[in-house]
């Protein structure tokens, strides 16, 4: 390896510069220079590419974002805007790079693995819809935060005997509701995997107050429902009044936890090794509690049992 390149790419996620302090750190190691890109793939198109030393990575691993800044560059799902970065990089003398960032980023990062780049793969988004692995840098923290929040929304729905709708980030994953939910922040949950309709929530909601619960959460996940019909509909069924709090964007900043720091520490030293190793187009990931690598081609392909999880709500939530 002559140089090492390192972007990333897509949403946030806290623990990313714990990735970036790791790779850079081992390579440094293995005296292995390293280039940062800035602002993900725009930013490689633009040449936006200045050294990163150790020295200059001390102090990042419990920042929350990305130092190196991000971006969703539609440029890059161009063959144009790719040639144009594959340019950049033989230019700035990289052959090597590391991607850290989710399914969009990791498909951009299999294309240039395509155009003869040795690149690795780093998971790093706080969705976790990526089911090779069962966690992507990110996820741990972002559900902590929904935990605290939650948290705060229960005092007052305790307070005034009420129900509160909460809508958390996923994509179209979702493992950020299922979690808080087994955490104990929800009593009533729906996801796009166990899809709940209106009337099902409604009699839930109905069977908890009638057993006495009279404070309810209700977990969903972000592009679901229109929320103001779904408040509606409640009030009007039910004969009560609703709140409604989207989370936002809150739950993406934020100090990474201890185990997305370690995850991403562990992610790092392992992309560095690979490359050393020879090996490209791979992704590491973690399956259990173990360091594992992927196929870039194959990020989506593997059936995980996240969906066993499901039935430990049914006790849980009863
Ligand atoms: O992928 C991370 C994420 O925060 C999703 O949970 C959310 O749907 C999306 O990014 C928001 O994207 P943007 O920052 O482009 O609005």
């Amino acid at each position: 390896m002559k140089k090492l390149g390192i972007l990333t790419s897509g949403g946030d996620a806290p623990g990313m510069n714990a990735a970036i302090r790791a790779v850079v750190k081992a390579a440094n190691y293995n005296d292995i220079d390293v280039m940062g890109i800035e602002g993900g793939y725009q930013g490689l198109i633009e040449g936006r590419i200045k050294p990163l030393t150790s020295k200059l990575v001390e102090n990042i691993a419990d920042r929350g974002g990305t130092i190196l800044k991000t971006s969703r560059s539609p440029e890059f799902m161009e063959e144009a805007g790719r040639k144009k970065a594959l340019k950049v990089l033989k230019t700035f003398g990289i052959d090597s790079l590391i991607v850290i960032g989710g399914d969009g980023s990791l498909k951009g990062a299999q294309k240039l693995h395509e155009l003869g780049i040795n690149v690795i793969g780093l998971p790093g988004t706080i969705d976790n819809d990526l089911t090779y692995t069962d966690y992507s840098i990110g996820f741990d923290t972002t559900l902590n935060t929904i935990l605290e929040c939650i948290g705060k929304i229960k005092d007052t729905d305790y307070s005034h005997d009420k129900t509160t709708i909460v809508e958390v980030m996923g994509r179209y994953c979702g493992d950020l509701a299922l979690h808080c939910a087994l955490a104990g922040g929800g009593e009533i949950i729906s996801t796009p995997e166990k899809k709940l309709n209106f009337d099902t929530i409604c009699s839930k909601l109905s069977s908890r107050i009638n057993s006495g619960k009279k404070d309810n959460l209700v977990i969903v996940t972000e592009y679901m429902y229109d929320l103001a019909e779904l408040q509606r509909y409640i009030e009007e069924k039910l004969n009560m009044s609703v709140r409604t709090t989207v989370l936002g964007f809150i739950q993406r900043g934020g100090n990474p936890s201890a185990f997305d720091r370690i995850l991403a520490s562990q992610m790092g030293v392992t992309a560095v090794e690979l490359l050393i190793n020879g090996s490209s187009g791979l992704t590491v990931g973690i399956k259990d509690n173990k360091m594992i690598q992927r196929k870039l081609e194959n990020i989506n392909d593997e059936k995980n049992d996240r969906q066993d999880k499901y039935r430990f709500l049914e006790p849980l939530l009863h």
